[in-house]
């Protein structure tokens, strides 16, 4: 817990600084080509591309920056941020974060693990709330660099929490999410994928 609680200062410290503001009007123009993948409005509709929509904007840039440095390795995105500059990227994700998010549902037999999970976490395997974190109605925490889960496609959670928990997805500070995820089982990490596609 106490690793937690200097991860969450530390993190807090670190985004609190870099708020640049971004221009939505302006990243609009800059997004034609993210629209084949992510949808125009940031709602993708295919299920291993993230929905972007709503998301946190300081998220959203950090994201950004990785992907085209190659901290998070993203081959389907390949080049396509080459030629963005930090303030392309800010106005990108103003935009985004501008648009409302279009949830799913939650299958009903995952329902029950998966909240537990979110709300309460896993106390015998040392496994915290995600709502802790992530927020109770699955929105982040923009300020601490946590970001929007709710309504996300479960596939593309899943996905996530399993690269986070081999370590292919390393871009976690103070390794929040891998610490958590190498804690889940393949059932567990489903059911909280699916909890969370519902929430919003
Ligand atoms: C060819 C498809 C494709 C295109 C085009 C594309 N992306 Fe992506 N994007 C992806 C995939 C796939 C991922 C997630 C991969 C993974 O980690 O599983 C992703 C991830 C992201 C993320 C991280 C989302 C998160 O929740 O962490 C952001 C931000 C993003 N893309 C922004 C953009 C922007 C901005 C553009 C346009 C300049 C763009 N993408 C174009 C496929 C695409
Ligand atoms: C201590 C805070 C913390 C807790 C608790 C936490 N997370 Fe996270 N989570 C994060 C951070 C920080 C990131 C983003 C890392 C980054 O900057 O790339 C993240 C990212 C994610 C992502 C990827 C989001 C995306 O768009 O790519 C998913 C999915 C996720 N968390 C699910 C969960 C689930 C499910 C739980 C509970 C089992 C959980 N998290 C608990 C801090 C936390």
């Amino acid at each position: 817990m106490n690793k937690l609680l200097i991860g969450l200062l530390l993190t807090l410290g670190i985004t609190g600084i870099a708020n640049a503001a971004g221009d939505a009007t302006a990243g609009k123009a800059k997004t034609a080509v993210c629209a084949a993948c992510h949808s125009a409005d940031g709602n993708s509709a295919i299920a291993n591309f993230p929905k972007i929509a709503g998301q946190n904007a300081t998220y959203l840039v950090k994201q950004m920056k990785e992907i085209k440095e190659g901290t998070r390795p993203v081959v389907e995105m390949t080049g396509l941020l080459d030629h963005l500059s930090d303030q392309d990227m800010e106005d990108i994700a103003a935009y985004f974060s501008g648009k409302a998010i279009q949830g799913g549902k939650a299958a009903k037999d995952q329902l029950e693990l998966g909240q537990q999970i979110y709300r309460a976490g896993l106390a015998k395997k040392g496994v915290p709330a995600c709502s802790a974190c992530h927020a109770a109605d699955g929105k982040g925490m923009a300020s601490a660099g946590f970001p929007a889960v709710g309504g996300q496609h479960a596939a593309y959670a899943e996905k996530q929490l399993k690269d986070f928990r081999v370590g292919s997805r390393n871009n976690d500070p103070q390794a929040m999410m891998r610490d958590i995820a190498a804690k889940l089982s393949d059932v567990e990490i489903k059911a909280v994928s699916s909890y969370v596609q519902g929430l919003y």
